[in-house]
């Protein structure tokens, strides 16, 4: 069976450079006689009783390489939503109904666990051939050696920590900045580093260590007035969930509530609801009675034109997911090792009982920071 028509879908938080992969599948598809339809707001357009879905050309795609977001939407929908029951049916009746014969999805580890499944026959009727490609800007997708939307999320995070040096040494001030990127530091990491911040604390060392902390901002006090840290979302500490209620007490239980955060529908936390930016804030005022603020990135780093490596790097994963599917290989995503771009198969994303494998900082990664940051 020769692949003449796929679809195209972008699933999970946008980030910057989905739309040059976008154009890498159209324009490498329209070379190998493909035609692309583009899937609306990730699986919920296939999901759904009506797919929303339109034809796209070359021309649609010429101008989208420097834009950011997605010109297809996204949504954290998943068609094995078990609350769901009528998704999975919806989405076979869809693919016949469009003629789809295979599904390029471009997300995160959610995204590409649906397309793998989809791609074995898990709870469906027929199997449905899908391709991946790894995005996300918390650069944790397992297989890959790098995830495009890091490169313009953390260049932004190191312009905001060059902004808050400015106004930190005004005000002989600490200023914490918290940034995405889920239960990996990647983002934080390098964003601490790039941007000479004097401490960073990263879920791969959690639970923080606040006397190291500490430590560190007394001796940065010797030297000079202000300090910079940089928390990732998914750093973690005993002392937090009890601050948090300690907080949703003061405020009638109004803000936090019992610590309870909202949970998406692939099963993970909105980490940002804890905070933890603050209430690192919260403890160095504490401790050390130093004038210290919060900011926090979140979508301020998902936003904005990709950058020249973002743009590249998803244009190219983009074109070898249309060849990949044009080969008829699928079950594999589009994956960066070393400068190659290579098929790595997407059954080797979770374990054995189905859950994420993600790409956490390893060690030689926070030696290399604890090398600079010193
Ligand atoms: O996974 C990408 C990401 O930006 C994370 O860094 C963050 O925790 C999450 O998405 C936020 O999701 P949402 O946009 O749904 O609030």
């Amino acid at each position: 069976m020769a692949v003449k028509r796929i679809a195209v879908l972008t699933g999970g938080g946008d980030c910057p450079g989905l739309n040059p992969t976008i154009k890498g599948v159209v324009t490498r598809a329209a070379d190998l006689g493909i035609e692309v339809l583009g899937l609306q707001n990730g699986w919920k357009s296939l999901v759904s009783d009506e797919p929303i879905y339109k034809p796209l050309s070359v021309d649609d795609v010429r101008p989208i390489i420097k834009l950011g977001g997605t010109i297809l939407h996204t949504s954290r929908t998943n068609a094995y939503d078990k609350k769901r029951p009528e998704y999975l049916p919806n989405l076979v009746k869809n693919v016949e109904k469009l003629g789809l014969d295979a599904i390029v999805a471009i997300g995160g580890d959610d995204t590409l666990s649906v397309a793998s499944r989809l791609t074995k026959g898990d709870g469906v009727e027929r199997p449905v051939p899908c391709v991946g490609v790894p995005k996300t800007m918390d650069n944790d997708v397992f297989g890959t050696d790098q995830c495009f939307g890091f490169d313009t999320a953390t260049t932004l995070a190191v312009e905001a920590v060059q902004r808050l040096r400015d106004t930190a040494d005004s005000h002989n001030r600490v200023i914490v900045l918290e940034v995405f990127g889920r239960k990996a530091g990647w983002t934080a990491l390098y964003t601490a580093v790039a941007a000479d911040a004097d401490y960073v604390l990263i879920p791969e060392r959690n639970p923080a260590d606040l006397e190291g902390l500490f430590a560190k901002l007394r001796e940065v006090k010797k030297r000079r007035d202000y300090a910079l840290v940089v928390v990732a979302e998914g750093a973690d500490h005993p002392d937090l969930d009890e601050w948090a209620n300690e907080i949703a007490q003061g405020l009638n239980g109004t803000r936090l509530g019992e610590m309870s955060v909202e949970i998406d529908s692939f099963g993970h936390p909105i980490l940002k609801e804890r905070r933890v930016g603050d209430w690192c804030a919260y403890r160095i005022k504490q401790e050390l009675g130093w004038d210290t603020r919060t900011s926090v990135m979140a979508h301020l780093m998902r936003g904005g034109q990709p950058t020249l490596e973002d743009r590249i790097l998803g244009a190219r994963l983009g074109i070898a997911a249309a060849d990949y599917a044009h080969q008829e290989k699928f079950g594999v995503m589009a994956a960066l090792k070393g400068s190659e771009v290579v098929p790595f198969p997407l059954e080797e994303l979770t374990d054995a009982n189905g859950k994420s494998i993600t790409r956490d900082v390893p060690p030689e990664w926070i030696e290399f920071a604890d090398i600079l940051m010193k």
